[in-house]
């Protein structure tokens, strides 16, 4: 393929891609197999290494993130980002209505229509953004902050797939957007779900979720967790139209995502009716939302009414209230996690809350326990608030059973017998029976077995259980033990499915090291702090016999991981596990492949790595860089030992080094370190 073609080829994959991504994330409608798009982006990525210079920054491959953020630039907004005042009642919003007619001079008579024109819109429980474009191209998103300044997060902004790198039709030169980045309930759950797989205590609600992701320093760690973004509000000298309405559906045709939910209301009744059918309505929604906004339309009158010290007297949040009932108190019962960890459960009399029948509510911890002083036989109000999981906030005492006795938290775990522990500093208790406790035997199986661990999908959860109690497997080194004939007279187990089962066992032990090191089930070492780790030791043994100095320079590590990785490798037991994986041939150390590429030249060397590049893309000098011995950080310090800079190194950058007397190296001399 010579330039010109490989110029209209590149073009043509990022229009393709995109509009792909459009479908998907914003229109719901997908209209290709995710195969299918992988594929084309693939092509795409290998296209823009080949020919560096036609790499633009609202490609789609963009999107999948790497760079690393270690402090993010704080921004003044142009235009200040001002919250709303809210209502709760039916009165406040009728105060809010006679506020703005009044506010208009419009009395009911002829000459002032009496009727507002007002927009209803969901108010979505994330995190607010504004975004800016520039000829098309999304150049700037920044975080709400103290509301006059936030904080630049456009790297990590960039891999929402729902918002548009470059918009279609005919959009402004220039303007703003506002929006609300959010978890969908679907992706929070499966995080919290990971989470606990890694022992990881869950996300309380999606609204921190959602902020503690935009400030995460790695994007590609972002990109993997399927945010997604809302806009409903538009700033700039040149808007198209006059009314909010109309720029909100200009803003859809360019290829934002807005809300079809948005309704234009004509009166406060109009209003009113659409406020009573979301509270009901809420529940169905794929996201969360806390309220209603509602907003005068026409820009003139907002202009009129103008805006008090902190918020616009045109728009007015109408918040739902936190459904609360109280039902009876049946039992508490204790559940133990993978990690050993203990959960107080109310078993409540089912009841039904905001939307749904609820027979459980977490009581958290013992701490919980004592300060609501909740005993069995009481009758306890629950609510739903932002939390997934309803919650108990109290105690009508009015209705104590008058023989009702003190709730004594359990000692021993409930499962094995074992004397719980609690470490300092911390709330829960613990089972220590780490490697003999039924539910965290079988909870760490189902973890090494799962897609991101060794792949092994002919052993869900179920056959764990059936194989764990006819006594077959007592951790995870005894699965590569199970023969044919063990399985069969289980019950449910025919032939096919004892052969996929072996087979998928077998297969395993291809399985590449860093995803070894994520099943094997360290607390703390989630997936990507794996990949990290075994990127920089290489082999087992050489973790093994890291110190926590060493384990500590490891990009990811901090404390918490590092001490878990040696208390989990002082426990003898698991020793004597991964000593019987390796002598079952799974893969404990890189590849050959892996390793070849492999050395210490770089050790104890800082790079920052800097504009574009010819021969290998920014990732790949990354992943050389961190294979070789040395570290990549995303600013420049005095601890930088080299700039690797390709084209268009940032000026601020090269300023900054040439102050620190960092030496700036361009990729040939690079690669020659390497030699
Ligand atoms: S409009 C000046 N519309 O709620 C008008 N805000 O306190 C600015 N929010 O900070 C906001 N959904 O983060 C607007 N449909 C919506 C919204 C919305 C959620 C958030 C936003 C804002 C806060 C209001």
């Amino acid at each position: 393929m010579d330039k010109t073609a490989a110029k209209a080829r590149i073009d043509q994959l990022s229009k393709d891609l995109e509009q792909h991504n459009y479908n998907y994330y914003v229109l719901d409608k997908p209209t290709i197999s995710d195969f299918e798009f992988d594929k084309l982006l693939e092509e795409l990525s290998a296209l823009e290494k080949q020919y560096p210079e036609f790499l633009s920054n609202e490609s789609p491959t963009q999107r999948v993130g790497g760079q690393i953020t270690k402090v993010f630039k704080s921004v003044k907004h142009k235009y200040p980002m001002l919250s709303l005042s809210n209502s709760y009642s039916k009165e406040d919003m009728e105060d809010f209505d006679r506020r703005v007619r009044e506010g208009l001079g419009m009395k009911g008579n002829d000459l002032f229509p009496s009727e507002i024109e007002y927009v209803c819109e969901l108010k979505f429980d994330g995190l607010s953004i504004g975004l800016t474009y520039i000829d098309g191209k999304l150049l700037q998103a920044v975080t709400r902050g103290d509301g006059v300044q936030g904080d630049d997060v456009t790297t990590n902004v960039k891999t929402i797939r729902s918002i548009p790198l470059q918009l279609k039709g005919n959009f402004p030169k220039e303007f703003e957007i506002r929006g609300e980045i959010f978890f969908p309930r679907k992706v929070f759950d499966a995080i919290n779900k990971e989470r606990e797989d890694i022992g990881e205590p869950p996300l309380a609600n999606p609204r921190n979720a959602a902020s503690g992701t935009m400030k995460m320093q790695d994007s590609s760690v972002v990109a993997k967790r399927n945010l997604d973004c809302f806009l409903y509000h538009m700033l700039g000298e040149n808007v198209p139209h006059q009314k909010h309405y109309d720029n909100i559906l200009a803003a859809k045709s360019w290829g934002f995502k807005t809300s079809s939910h948005t309704k234009l209301c004509t009166g406060i009744d109009e209003v009113l009716q659409y406020i009573e059918h979301w509270d009901k309505e809420r529940y169905n929604l794929p996201f969360e939302i806390d309220g209603i906004v509602i907003k005068v339309n026409d820009y003139k009158q907002q202009q009129n009414l103008g805006f008090t010290a902190k918020s616009p007297r045109w728009a007015i949040a109408y918040k739902f209230k936190a459904e609360q009932v109280s039902t009876e108190l049946q039992s508490i019962s204790y559940q133990v996690g993978r990690t050993g960890a203990i959960t107080p459960v109310a078993n409540l009399k089912p009841v039904l809350l905001a939307g749904t029948t609820v027979k459980r509510a977490s009581l958290h911890n013992a701490d919980i326990i004592e300060k609501l002083d909740v005993r069995i036989g009481d009758f306890v109000y629950v609510e739903k608030g932002g939390e997934i999981i309803p919650k108990i906030i109290g105690v009508d005492l009015s209705k104590r059973p008058a023989n009702s006795k003190k709730t004594i938290y359990i000692d021993k775990c409930p499962e094995c017998g074992t004397k719980l522990v609690r470490h300092e500093d911390e709330a829960q208790h613990y089972c220590p029976n780490e490697t003999g406790c039924a539910p965290q035997v079988k909870g760490k199986m189902e973890h090494f077995v799962a897609r991101k661990g060794m792949n092994i999908d002919s052993l869900g959860g179920e056959t764990i259980a059936q194989l764990y109690d006819a006594g077959l497997i007592k951790n995870i080194a005894d699965l590569y033990d199970l023969k044919k004939e063990q399985l069969l007279p289980l019950e449910r187990m025919a032939e096919k499915s004892a052969d996929n089962l072996i087979e998928g066992i077998e297969a395993s032990k291809k399985v590449p090291f860093e995803r070894v090191l994520f099943a094997i089930g360290i607390r703390h070492v989630g997936e990507t702090t794996a990949k990290k780790i075994a990127k920089k030791v290489r082999s087992i043994q050489v973790l093994l016999n890291s110190t926590k100095e060493e384990l500590l320079a490891i990009d990811e590590v901090g404390e918490i991981i590092a001490e878990s990785i040696a208390e989990h490798f002082s426990n003898p037991e698991n020793k004597r596990i991964v000593d019987r994986l390796i002598a079952k041939g799974l893969q404990f150390e890189l590849s050959g492949d892996q390793q070849q590429a492999a050395s210490d030249k770089l050790k104890d060397m800082t790079f920052v790595i800097s504009g574009v590049f010819e021969k290998h893309s920014r990732d790949q000098y990354k992943e050389m860089i961190e294979l070789n011995g040395g570290k990549n950080s995303g600013s420049i310090s005095k601890k930088t030992s080299f700039v690797l800079a390709g084209d268009n190194m940032g000026p601020e950058k090269l300023k900054k080094a040439e102050s620190l007397g960092v030496k700036i190296i361009n990729e040939d001399t690079f690669l020659e370190m390497l030699k």
